[in-house]
């Protein structure tokens, strides 16, 4: 398949970076058993990556801003084109040597993303989406699942992490979800989680307390996969709050009304 010459420069970081994450994943399944453990050759491996994404998309387009998790925000003299970056999207899956985690990269121009490229270096599938242009699986074409009854509808969120978040507010949300949907999932990375909604393999995703590099490729890959994608408020500003509902029409417009009706219950017990 014929790629733009800027999701090309996307897609060869994305699988530079992923290739070196693959092979300290094997370096990860044996420092399980070690007593030191593998945070710090984790911690390494992320920077390492985004040092590698970083490299490969400056090199073809140095004057773009870059936003990246490990290392932060960098202005390029070019203030309408900018690159948002989490070199390894799923840490925690990664630091316990589970094969779910992922490469993000997406481009933005004038406040808007235009391009997403999210890898899963450790089954080989690539999800990429150019704004207008649809959204594809290894180059094949993917859409968002059609159904539309809850009954049927398999759907992913995240939890708060230890000592962050609202717990009364997430088990609410939780609660709520358990009572209307087929099955609820906690995968561990954001990117991949958007990534299957655009593939029709979740009917529908949300979470909270998220940021840009999480969102970024993985909203603009559901978009166009003809998805729907808001904060929980039902507006646009998923990047200004931090959070994100995904689905269909019908998924997307259903689990924002439970959520909705969850926040109102917590908020007035
Ligand atoms: C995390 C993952 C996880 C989500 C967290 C994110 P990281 O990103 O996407 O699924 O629940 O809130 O921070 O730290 O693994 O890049
Ligand atoms: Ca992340
Ligand atoms: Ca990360």
């Amino acid at each position: 398949m014929q790629h733009s010459a800027v999701l090309n420069v996307m897609i060869k970081a994305a699988h530079r970076a992923g290739r070196g994450l693959k092979r300290d994943l094997g370096e990860v399944e044996h420092l399980q058993v070690s007593l030191k453990g593998p945070r710090n050759f984790v911690t390494a491996a992320d920077r390492k990556a985004e040092a590698t994404v970083r490299e490969e998309l400056l090199k073809a387009r140095p004057d773009y801003g870059f936003l990246g998790e490990e290392g932060g925000a960098h202005a390029g003299a070019d203030k309408s084109h900018r690159w948002i970056v989490d070199p390894l999207d799923g840490t925690t899956n990664f630091l316990h040597g589970i094969p779910h985690f992922a490469v993000s990269i997406a481009l933005e121009r004038n406040g808007v993303i235009v391009a997403g490229v999210v890898s899963n270096p450790a089954n080989d599938e690539l999800f990429i989406a150019e704004r207008g242009k649809g959204a594809f699986l290894n180059d094949r074409r993917i859409r968002v699942a059609a159904r539309q009854k809850l009954a049927d509808a398999v759907v992913a969120c995240g939890l708060p992490h230890y000592g962050r978040g609202d717990l009364a507010l997430a088990r609410n949300e939780i609660a709520a979800a358990q009572q209307h949907f087929a099955g609820l999932r906690r995968y561990g990375a954001a990117t991949l989680d958007l990534a299957w909604v655009a593939a029709g393999r979740l009917d529908a995703y949300w979470e909270r307390d998220l940021s840009p590099w999480d969102l970024a490729a993985g909203s603009i890959l559901v978009r166009e996969a003809g998805g729907f994608v808001s904060d929980l408020d039902g507006e646009d500003a998923i990047f200004e709050k931090g959070q994100i509902v995904a689905g269909n029409d019908t998924m997307h417009r259903e689990l924002l009304r439970l959520l909705q009706e969850a926040q109102k219950q917590t908020v007035a017990p």
